[in-house]
């Protein structure tokens, strides 16, 4: 079993959830959330697969500090992060009139500058040793397509797009980077938009509806080597979703 570990963003629910159980069948884990409770409570499930599993509970809306504590958390258990997945993500749900600087920057920081912030410091010899090999963020059909009240989360989802393109180039040959880009999924964030938990779920798509595992089955071949000639991609996993609003 390899001492490196598989850092996971959002690990505490939806597609971050299911992708940290599905990978902890091969895997070391370090899983981030902001909800303490329910991150352990998923650190355990992935823990009865026999590898290891670290969590590192972070609000990734202060990302100002970020740097400096993930680098300290990682010296002081001696782990090495050879992949990493940025699932976190929130959203706001205001027309451009009534949103504020002080929102785009919350949503910036959760969505985008928290994982510049952790490739930043994963990249760095004295932390990391030239571990990072592969990096998956979540973008959203939606930065292409766009959506009604949802400036920054848009926003912040292409600027994912652009970090792709650019860090595929910056890190080749050494290191693969990737985004998928789902379609609409029933999980926790959507409640944000006003879904009702408890009605039909049924999104505009040419397949059936979607699950986190079709998400999670997505991370885990860009994470293995069937995907080594992958980089630079944005990946929809949408059942046809974004093809519909061409
Ligand atoms: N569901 C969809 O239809 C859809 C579509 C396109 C893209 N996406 C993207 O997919 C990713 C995963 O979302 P999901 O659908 O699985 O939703 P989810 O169940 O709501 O999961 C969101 C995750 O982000 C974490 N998070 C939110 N704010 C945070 C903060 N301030 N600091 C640290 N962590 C924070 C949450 O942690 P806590 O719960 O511990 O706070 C949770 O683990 C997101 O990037 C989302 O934008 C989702």
């Amino acid at each position: 079993m390899s001492d490196f570990y598989t850092f996971i963003t959002g690990a505490s629910s939806g597609m971050g959830e299911t992708t940290a159980k599905l990978l902890s069948q091969s895997r070391n884990l370090l899983l981030s959330g902001r909800d303490e409770k329910r991150l352990a409570s998923v650190a355990e499930s992935c823990s009865v697969n026999g590898n290891k599993v670290e969590i590192f509970p972070y609000d990734l809306e202060n990302c100002q500090g970020l740097a400096a504590d993930l680098k300290s958390f990682l010296s002081g258990k001696k782990l090495k992060i050879d992949e990493f997945a940025h699932f976190a993500g929130m959203t706001e749900v205001m027309p451009m009139s009534k949103t504020t600087y002080k929102i785009g920057i919350q949503v910036m920081n959760v969505n985008y500058f928290s994982a510049t912030e952790i490739i930043s410091t994963l990249l760095k010899r004295r932390t990391n040793a030239d571990a990072l090999k592969k990096i998956l963020l979540i973008s959203s059909i939606v930065a292409n397509a766009g959506k009604i009240c949802q400036p920054h989360y848009c926003a912040s989802k292409a600027a994912i797009n652009a970090l792709v393109k650019a860090l595929a180039y910056e890190l080749a040959p050494n290191i693969r980077i990737n985004a998928i880009a789902p379609g609409s999924f029933k999980t926790r964030i959507m409640e944000t938009l006003f879904y009702d938990p408890d009605a039909e779920w049924n999104p505009p798509t040419l397949l059936a509806p979607g699950t986190t595992e079709d998400i999670a089955k997505t991370a885990r071949f860009l994470f293995s080597n069937d995907a080594s000639y992958i980089t630079g991609q944005i990946i929809a996993v949408d059942g046809g979703e974004g093809i519909m609003r061409l």
